[in-house]
């Protein structure tokens, strides 16, 4: 009786301390024997930008993740602006992106993603040199605004009158990959039509995305052994590779080239090109100019610029679904501020589009929910001492959540969780200025995004059209959760139906 005592008191004890351990550490991963803490990443895998967020917010803010034994996949998880700021501007020069990022990203060539230092230095000019020209700028604008009115409005019209339900994900990737060839290549797929034809170059453009994810989420052995045997998800990148590449070289480069030794011909009153390759090959001359250069330079761009747009719109339209009061405010400042045209119609030109402050509100407060890149990494170096006092050796991988830091309530607030466009204007009625490294959706420092303006014009553009011509009513019963992906889609992307509004 007194042995059986003594062992149920012998439980007892180590139930109690497991429970201790494990209400201690239950917001940490356990870190086990040589499988370190990848078993717990690998159970909340289909929830991990909210795992992340969850160990981040117990933490601190700052988190050391440990690999299995000689992985290599230590890395030091962060939310806390100071180090962000640290990593992405005051010690900029401390931190790539690595080489492993380099060999997953190998199909982006030498562009100003993948590319570093000095070659980095030459990309981000000559990109940022085009995007400042007012040519080029216009005919951005011209292109989002035709693109808009000429297909996105009559597909919306079409699901209405057939009252048949639209995948709006998908609608807005196809706009985005239209608006971002015609911008950059001077090339329009037509993807966004009425009957959603498939487009070879874009599912390609998919494909490609999908591997690049792939490749992040298994060993790197396995997935070069299917690239050197060209199976699987390895060849589909190849094949999908070399689409894209012949679109890049027929409809771009080829086209512009071509087209820049007819344009001696052409009379005054026609418009000259201004897509971003012809700039650049009018720039620098065609004979001059290195093809490959040029398609690394497009395809960059164009990584850049559809799959972010889209998401971004994406959980736009759906918070605003699930928002009546943040729609009707919108549609009050529509009301108000744009000069109407014939009908109902107002003029959503891009000169308009800078009075409307709430929908920029409400587009920024969507963007910190909900960035479309969800999470960022860099490498150290050599090295160095975070603000926070935590300690990273070299060739140590520094990740920063962006999705962490919009849920963030020492940057936002108690209410951080809340979609609140509110908290983006100042008593006087302007956007309240947020600093790069608490407000990241675009990143910080020398890296930042080139393309914010252009995205705030695009979004504003298509939201402002949409909201002002349609009722979205969603489709009751679907799940609504982020795809794990390097960019934050929806999983099941966003079913709709739409109905025409009489304002
Ligand atoms: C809502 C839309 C967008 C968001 C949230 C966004 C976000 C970002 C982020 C987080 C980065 C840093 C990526 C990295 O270095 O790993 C980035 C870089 C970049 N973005 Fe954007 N982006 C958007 C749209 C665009 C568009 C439309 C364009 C161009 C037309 C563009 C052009 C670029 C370029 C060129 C870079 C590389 C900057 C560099 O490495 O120096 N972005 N963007």
């Amino acid at each position: 009786m007194a042995m059986l005592g003594y062992g149920e008191l012998l439980v007892a004890f180590l139930l109690f301390v497991l429970i201790h351990y494990w209400r201690l550490n239950r917001h940490a991963p356990t870190n086990w024997p040589v499988l370190g803490m990848l078993p717990g990443l690998l159970l909340n895998v289909s929830t991990v930008f909210d795992y992340i967020t969850t160990i981040l917010k117990h933490n601190g803010g700052n988190f050391m993740f440990q690999g299995p034994w000689l992985s290599n996949m230590n890395m030091f998880l962060t939310s806390d602006p100071m180090n962000v700021q640290h990593v992405t501007s005051t010690k900029f020069g401390n931190y790539s992106k690595g080489d492993e990022f380099r060999e997953i990203f190998e199909a982006l060539g030498d562009g100003i993603f993948r590319s570093e230092f000095q070659m980095w230095k030459y990309n981000r000019s000559i990109t940022h040199s085009i995007f400042k020209k007012v040519g080029f700028q216009s005919f951005i604008h011209k292109t989002i605004k035709n693109k808009t009115e000429s297909c996105l409005l009559p597909f919306l019209d079409h699901a209405w009158i057939q009252g048949t339900e639209v995948d709006l994900q998908e609608a807005f990737q196809r706009l985005s990959f239209d608006v971002i060839c015609s911008t950059v290549l001077g090339f329009d797929p037509t993807s966004l039509s009425i009957d959603l034809p498939e487009v070879a170059c874009e599912k390609a453009f998919t494909e490609l995305l999908e591997g690049f994810f792939y490749r992040h989420v298994v060993p790197k052995c396995l997935w070069k052994l299917q690239k050197w045997l060209q199976l699987g998800k390895e060849k589909k990148m190849k094949e999908s590779q070399e689409i894209l590449d012949q679109m890049l070289y027929t409809e771009g480069i080829s086209r512009c080239k071509m087209q820049g030794q007819s344009s001696g011909n052409s009379t005054p009153e026609e418009e000259p090109p201004f897509s971003l390759l012809d700039i650049l090959i009018s720039e620098e001359g065609k004979e001059k100019i290195d093809d490959k250069f040029l398609r690394d330079t497009a395809l960059n761009l164009l990584a850049a610029g559809r799959d972010t747009i889209s998401a971004g719109l994406t959980w736009f339209f759906w918070l605003v679904a699930t928002h009546p009061s943040v729609e009707s405010n919108i549609l009050e400042e529509i009301r108000e501020k744009l000069p109407a045209r014939e009908g109902n119609g107002k003029d959503f030109g891009v000169e308009w589009l800078s009075k409307l402050t709430y929908l920029h509100a409400a587009i920024s407060e969507s963007l910190r929910l909900y960035p479309p890149v969800p999470l960022e990494h860099t490498c150290a170096l050599k090295s160095d001492m975070l603000p926070t006092g935590h300690w990273i050796n070299a060739n140590t991988i520094v990740m920063y959540s962006l999705y962490s830091m919009g849920r963030r309530e020492e940057i936002w607030g108690e209410d951080c969780l809340k979609f609140r466009p509110e908290r983006w204007i100042s008593k006087s009625g302007g956007i309240i200025h947020m600093p790069s490294h608490k407000f990241i959706a675009f990143n910080a420092g020398p890296r930042s995004c080139l393309g914010k303006e252009i995205s705030f014009i695009e979004m504003k553009m298509i939201a402002a059209n949409i909201l002002w011509n349609y009722r979205i009513h969603l489709v009751e019963g679907q799940a609504i959760s982020p795809r794990v992906s390097v960019v934050l889609h929806m999983k099941h992307g966003l079913k709709v139906t739409v109905t025409k509004r009489s304002i």
